[in-house]
């Protein structure tokens, strides 16, 4: 089974108003210790495990990964290959945040090996980049893009957000239509999520800010599939669209329930039996790996019911669905009485080729759905 390297970068310039994931703004110049920090964690990690993984793909995420230095991305990737077989990898995915990633240095990933550069645009619209936070503004993500165009980049992702407050269906669409006018390779489109700890949550809560309603939601997440399915792109898992061929092999590995390892502050790692995670705090990071200590915050064993459901979860949300056999596994009884009732019962669900998947109307109750196929 082949398998992922996830690295987490924590470092931003700013800290986005919905975001959640672990990013720490104002602390730059701690890079460089951090990329030995990283390195070492790397080689302890190596050092104490014996991982003959089939590794094909490494995720640099975030965080801002583009404010690596070029040195720091190095000692990185060459550590990787000291301390592990990647020479089979075929995919290593850089964030890059418009703006925040100049000609000189994208070239420089690029020849590095970094063979796939995920943007995130989020909008093209001055004001709604303003509400979100946002540093840059839309020239910075033609001109970033152009860049990485011009520095070998031919595998290109951009992330665009939906139901932003004040956004209508009609600046959705013009983002969408300018995205398109740029042809990346791939495309990801998420709903604004009001995650808690964050700003958004607070001026939601306190009736500040309000939500789209679920008719406009739904209105944007249809012209979502119809307006790039129409443009040949392939919608492959729900969020998730791109050109023939150019789906994202280590996002793959998340909803395949692939292994893969994890390193930096909050990264999760996956064995197919066990997941872990390493603290959500840099010092306490710092002060574990100094230690020689796996930098670990804590660890789950999943049974096979865990492992049934998130599969249901993940492999649903893939426009091939679960293969039956790997659900078979995981399911102590007549899984095919267990999937045909379900069939019956929900008018977006098929099974086609050994395979459950959602058809068109299934995708569009995806969660109500997965969570019926779940067992306790
Ligand atoms: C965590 S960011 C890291 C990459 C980079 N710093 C950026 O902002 O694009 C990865 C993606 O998650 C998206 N994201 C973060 N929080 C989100 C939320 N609450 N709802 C929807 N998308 C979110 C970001 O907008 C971005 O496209
Ligand atoms: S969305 Fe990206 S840039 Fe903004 S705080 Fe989160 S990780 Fe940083």
């Amino acid at each position: 089974m082949s398998a992922g390297i996830y690295l987490h970068f924590p470092f931003c310039k700013v800290k986005c108003m919905y975001c959640d994931f672990y990013s720490i703004p104002k602390r730059e110049d701690e890079i460089p210790k951090f990329v030995e920090t990283l390195a070492t964690e790397i080689s302890l990690y190596a050092d104490s495990h014996d991982i003959n993984w089939e590794f094909d793909t490494i995720f640099l995420g975030g965080g801002t990964p583009s404010l690596f230095t070029v040195k720091g991305l190095e000692l990185i990737l060459e550590t990787l290959d000291q301390k592990f077989d990647i020479s089979n990898v075929k995919e290593i995915t850089l964030e890059a945040n418009p703006g925040e990633a100049p000609y000189e240095k994208l070239k420089a990933f690029r020849e590095l090996g970094v063979n796939r550069l995920s943007m995130g645009f989020q909008s093209f619209d001055a004001d709604l980049l303003t509400f979100l936070g946002r540093i840059h503004n839309p020239d910075d993500c033609f001109n970033t893009f152009k860049n990485a165009r011009k520095a070998g980049f031919d595998n290109i992702n951009a992330d665009l957000i939906f139901d932003i407050p004040g956004q209508s269906l009609r600046k959705w669409k013009k983002d969408l239509k300018t995205l398109v006018d740029l042809q990346p390779e791939h495309i990801s489109a998420y709903s604004l999520t009001v995650e808690e700890n964050t700003t958004l949550f607070g001026l939601v809560k306190s009736g500040k800010v309000k939500m789209p309603s679920d008719i406009l939601d739904f209105a944007m997440f249809k012209h979502t599939r119809d307006f790039l399915s129409q443009n040949n792109y392939k919608s492959y898992e729900i969020s998730n669209y791109c050109k023939t061929g150019m789906e994202c092999k280590h996002n793959l590995h998340y909803w395949n329930l692939d292994n893969y390892l994890a390193f930096g502050p909050s990264a999760h790692g996956f064995n197919g039996e066990m997941r872990w995670w390493n603290v959500r705090s840099l010092d306490e990071y710092y002060k574990k790996v100094q230690k020689n200590e796996p930098p670990l915050e804590n660890f789950e064993v999943l049974t096979k019911k865990d492992n049934f459901n998130e599969l249901i979860f993940n492999g649903l949300r893939m426009v091939d669905g679960i293969p039956i056999q790997k659900l078979a596994k995981l399911f102590s009884g007549d899984l095919d009485v267990y999937l045909n009732t379900k069939v019956g019962k929900w008018e977006g669900l098929k099974i086609s080729e050994n395979k459950v998947m959602f058809n068109e109307k299934g995708v569009m109750l995806a969660d109500e759905i997965a969570s019926d196929l779940f067992i306790d």
